[in-house]
């Protein structure tokens, strides 16, 4: 089956101001620099990494709701790096975004009802039964009460506000849905809720999802596959299974020794006593030569300072960008 999503060579610059008040000058942030990414149908993959990676720049750009500085993105068949705004209009129906912040996502002076009507009628619904149908409809998939219809978000919990964020996106029954670290604001004993509705409604509504998050604890559940991103790269990709059983790129390990482990039981094998990850991320506006992890990797070697690793292939759906892996001999 050919990919819902394929990113080559995607790539976001800032131009950001840098210097002081006399030395002003101007510099390129290198948000997503070069991703290659495909996002299969039906499937969860997984996006994290550390604050500032360009997680959230990536989601915005896979769906184009902020345009690149170079690079495509074909979706379901269309390059939507360059459709005019028209067409590109009638294919945002089909790519929709969950944000993180369900407070401020929502406008306060929207009811509910108009909050997740919203797309519709930007889309060309009226305001008619039918559409106020569709809104009963999702109220009831995102297990909201039907006299929600009326309130405003301020009445509502992280955990409800966050399902009718949920609601919104869906109304217009998108095929990929950019879910920004959904979870993250919300407190723990919500998580899951809101993790296993959105997981529930990937069953029942045929969704393609791209799930961000911080760790690689909160996507284990949910994902098909993780990429895992470092300083506007992605560097490792893999099969869920093989990520968290075998972690190749040493930023990867070290991701995963810092996830909490709540049960004995659960400590993977080959990651007990991998070392921490140390230091702080270094600037996107003048990332390190070579590889971009060598500044923190614990087994950085010289060329790492210099070359920079291209993405391998090592195993079955796994790859990672690292001189340190073995590539499959070629076939
Ligand atoms: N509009 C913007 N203008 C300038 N720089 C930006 C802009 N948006 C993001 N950045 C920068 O791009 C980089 C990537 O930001 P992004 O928000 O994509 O990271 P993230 O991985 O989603 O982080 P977090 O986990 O904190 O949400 C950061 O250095 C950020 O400061
Ligand atoms: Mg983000």
């Amino acid at each position: 089956m050919p990919a819902l999503l394929e990113a080559s060579g995607l790539t976001k610059h800032y131009d950001v101001e840098t210097g002081g008040f006399f030395r002003r000058s101007k510099a390129a942030l290198r948000a997503v620099d070069g991703v290659n990414l495909t996002i299969e149908p039906g499937e969860t993959l997984g996006l994290v990494g550390e604050s500032g990676c360009g997680k959230s720049t990536l989601g915005r750009l896979l769906i184009r709701l902020i345009p690149a500085t170079a690079g495509r993105v074909m979706f379901d068949g269309m390059e939507i790096t360059s459709l005019g705004p028209k067409a590109l209009r009638a294919a945002r129906r089909a790519m929709q975004i969950v944000f993180q912040d369900p407070f401020g996502a929502l406008n306060p002076r929207m009811s509910v009802e108009e909050t997740i009507m919203e797309p519709l009628l930007i889309h060309g619904s009226r305001r008619g039964a039918a559409s106020r149908d569709a809104v009963t409809r999702m109220l009831d998939m995102v297990g909201l009460a039907e006299s929600a219809r009326h309130r405003f978000p301020h009445e509502f919990s992280g955990g409800q506000r966050q399902r009718i964020g949920i609601a919104r996106a869906l109304i217009l029954r998108p095929k990929l849905v950019v879910c920004d670290e959904p979870v993250s604001a919300l407190d723990v004993s919500v998580q899951a809720q809101i993790v296993n509705l959105l997981s529930d409604l990937q069953t029942e509504l045929g969704l393609t999802y791209l799930f961000i998050a911080h760790d690689l604890g909160v996507v284990k559940h949910i994902s098909t596959r993780v990429a895992v991103m470092y300083l506007g790269k992605v560097v490792e990709v893999a099969d869920k299974r093989s990520l968290y059983a075998r972690p190749l790129h040493p930023y990867t390990q070290a991701l995963l020794a810092s996830v909490p482990v709540t049960h004995p039981s659960q400590r993977r094998r080959g990651t007990i006593g991998q070392p921490r990850i140390t230091g702080d991320i270094p600037t996107a506006l003048a990332p390190p030569s070579g590889c971009r992890f060598h500044t923190r990797c614990p087994h950085v070697m010289p060329i790492c300072r210099t070359d920079e690793p291209a993405m391998r292939q090592s195993g079955a759906g796994h790859q990672a960008a690292c001189h340190l892996i073995a590539a499959d001999p070629p076939m």
